[in-house]
């Protein structure tokens, strides 16, 4: 976790006061690609705008790039619902997994 957040170079966060109640985390070049590796917003604060919100100012951040992210299963519907597009050649290689 700590890693996480320290080697992201764009992080976005949102309050209710001094309670953090959501995040969207991103590996940006600020030209060509953000990579969006986590959003979340506290469960007691979803459907309230925040998710979006989140985006909208990390996109803000590095307004050429294009915003990438691989969506949790829960959240397959979500991305499409507030605009993004399902890319159909996107590709994982998992970690630990070898180039063959
Ligand atoms: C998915 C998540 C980030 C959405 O954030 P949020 O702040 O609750 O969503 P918003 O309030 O920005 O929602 C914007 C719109 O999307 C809709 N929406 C929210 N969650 C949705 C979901 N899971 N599926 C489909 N639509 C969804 C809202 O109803 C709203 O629609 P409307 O404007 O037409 O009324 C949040 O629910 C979450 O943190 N979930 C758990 C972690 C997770 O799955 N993160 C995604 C990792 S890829």
């Amino acid at each position: 976790m700590g890693d996480m957040l320290r080697q992201a170079n764009l992080v976005v966060s949102a309050w209710d006061g001094d309670l953090l109640v959501g995040i969207a985390r991103s590996l940006t070049d600020f030209a060509y690609a953000t990579y969006l590796a986590d959003l979340a917003v506290r469960e007691s604060h979803q459907r309230l705008g925040i998710g979006r919100e989140l985006m909208r100012r990390t996109q803000a951040e590095a307004p050429r790039a294009n915003l990438i992210l691989l969506a949790a299963p829960k959240a397959v519907e979500y991305y499409p619902h507030v605009g993004f597009t399902q890319h159909g050649s996107a590709w994982v290689l998992y970690a630990g997994s070898e180039i063959r």
